[in-house]
């Protein structure tokens, strides 16, 4: 194939689907175009080039729009793999279960308490979903967090460019493979056996919705259909095909299409590097995972010091907007004030209890409080009270990290988490938040030995062979990223 040829089909499938081709690959893209012109009996590369063309024109010469969309639906099964089992990821799974959606659910709850009258809604997206197994597991999930599901209206959308994914997603069949990583429990409670192969029971099924549909084409939020106020997108192991143009398109109308205070759980280290536009990154033990702004919206690192910033106040989501209608835009220097006063207020009430331990634990659990709702700095205020009352208070340090790290200051969150470290030098956590802001910082090398010191202090982490794995297939080594992924299966 010539190298115009080459580059020409190349830019075509970039155009159509974000895929991009490494050049690195070519070799092997060469042999996939091949393949198909074969079956095709199609004597020039030029003639296939065309054939996938004619997917934008109405009528064609040669061919039929129609062999256009088929071919496009072959060549796609080959440029991507639909690699996924039930519950992948555990560190992230625990991550969503544990602490994304009861975030989200005790939101929606808190919310739809003064709105008596109607069901809360939960909106949950997994985008590239392939054969179906993450949407039908964050279902499981949702099941279980939520007891009163018949209150709800729970809609887990799975998506997915490939027809044939979504064809076997929509039958809900699977056989032992796909259930690789997951709890016999969940298996024997969630589905039907039929020889060796298993059925999603109905009241899971009923949750879940699939459809085909190309990230990077369609048009989304979308008024006219689910597409709009999701309350977390979960698009794991797609991005990766994609170049850094299409995925700053895609997160831009992932954006759009959040809920406010609604998350984006993409693959570990899918995200590096790239132009994250508004979404703002949030580092947990188990994962970086990107959020919409809720209500303390600080474009600044410490949101105390930009005094171009703006503090906006949004509603819990954009449906809900529509209901209470409550919107203001503050400017910083007022709305900087009513903090820094509610901040004093809270410093003053606090720093009045005495210093016993119980005092000091109130304090720290009220940091807690304000971290968990997304008000970092005075989590961090609070967690500084606690550190000058406790000097040697490892959970006090480690919290101020992660709220640091929250804030987008990577330098701050660094030195706390090697203070906690001189506290507490085997403990895990500030480890995990080192190696994840390496990660952030694209420093691949440091991320590896920081999660090589997690193995050597509990060889029994598989969240930190899987990260190492993750890295290692980012880098093009298949060999390592194999062998640390084995490492799971073996202390499993
Ligand atoms: C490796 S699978 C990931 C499945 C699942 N998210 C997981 O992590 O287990 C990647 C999926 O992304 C889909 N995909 C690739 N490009 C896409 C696009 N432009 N739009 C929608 N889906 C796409 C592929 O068809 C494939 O099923």
């Amino acid at each position: 194939m010539n190298d115009l040829i080459m580059h020409n089909l190349v830019q075509l499938i970039s155009t159509h689907t974000g895929i991009q081709i490494r050049e690195q690959d070519y070799k092997d893209f060469c042999n996939k175009i091949s393949s198909r012109m074969k079956i095709l009996k199609l004597n020039t590369p030029e003639q296939y080039y065309q054939l996938l063309l004619n997917i934008n024109k109405v009528q064609s010469v040669s061919y039929r729009e129609n062999d256009s969309i088929n071919e496009w639906k072959e060549l796609l099964l080959l440029l991507t793999i639909g690699e996924t089992y039930f519950f992948r990821d555990r560190g992230q799974i625990n991550l969503i279960k544990n602490k994304i959606l009861p975030e989200l659910i005790a939101k929606k709850r808190n919310f739809y308490n003064t709105n008596k009258d109607k069901k809360p809604w939960l909106k949950i997206w997994s985008a590239g979903c392939s054969s179906g197994e993450e949407p039908y597991s964050l279902a499981i999930m949702v099941k279980e967090l939520i007891p009163d599901l018949i209150d709800w209206n729970i809609l887990i959308l799975g998506t997915d460019i490939n027809p044939k994914s979504i064809e076997k997603a929509q039958q809900g069949i699977y056989d032992l493979w796909s259930f690789r990583q997951g709890e016999p429990q969940i298996q024997k409670q969630y589905f039907h056996q039929q020889k060796m192969r298993w059925e999603v029971d109905g009241q899971i099924r009923k949750l879940v919705k699939f459809r085909c549909m190309n990230l990077f084409q369609e048009a989304f939020p979308n008024q006219l259909s689910e597409l709009q106020n999701i309350d977390a997108i979960i698009c794991r192991n797609v991005f990766i095909y994609f170049n850094s143009a299409a995925i700053a398109t895609v997160l831009e109308k992932f954006y759009q299409t959040l809920n406010p205070g609604g998350y984006l759980i993409a693959g570990h280290t899918e995200l590096h590097g790239q132009n994250l536009g508004q979404l703002q990154p949030k580092i947990f033990p188990e994962s970086v995972v990107y959020q919409r702004s809720e209500n303390l919206q600080i474009a600044s690192n410490s949101g105390i010091n930009s005094s171009a910033s703006k503090l906006l106040l949004k509603s819990d989501s954009a449906q809900e907007n529509t209901s209470i209608k409550q919107k203001s835009v503050l400017n910083l220097n007022s709305s900087k004030n009513v903090a820094l006063n509610k901040t004093q207020t809270q410093e003053r009430s606090l720093s009045q209890t005495p210093a016993t331990e119980t005092a000091y634990q109130s304090l720290l659990k009220q940091a807690e409080i304000f971290f968990h709702s997304g008000e970092y700095a005075r989590a961090i205020q609070a967690a500084k009270q606690v550190i000058q009352q406790q000097p040697k208070h490892f959970d006090a340090y480690f919290l101020t990290a992660q709220a640091w790290a929250n804030l987008g200051d990577s330098e701050q969150a660094i030195q706390y988490c090697q203070q906690a470290l001189q506290l507490d030098n085997l403990s895990e956590k500030p480890y995990y938040l080192l190696a994840h802001i390496a990660e952030e910082k694209g420093d691949k090398e440091q991320a590896k030995a920081l999660f090589k010191k997690i193995i050597y202090l509990t060889p029994s982490s598989i969240g930190a062979y899987l990260e190492i794995s993750s890295i290692y297939a980012k880098e093009g080594d298949i060999v390592r990223a194999k062998k640390n992924a084995k490492h799971c299966l073996g202390v499993t």
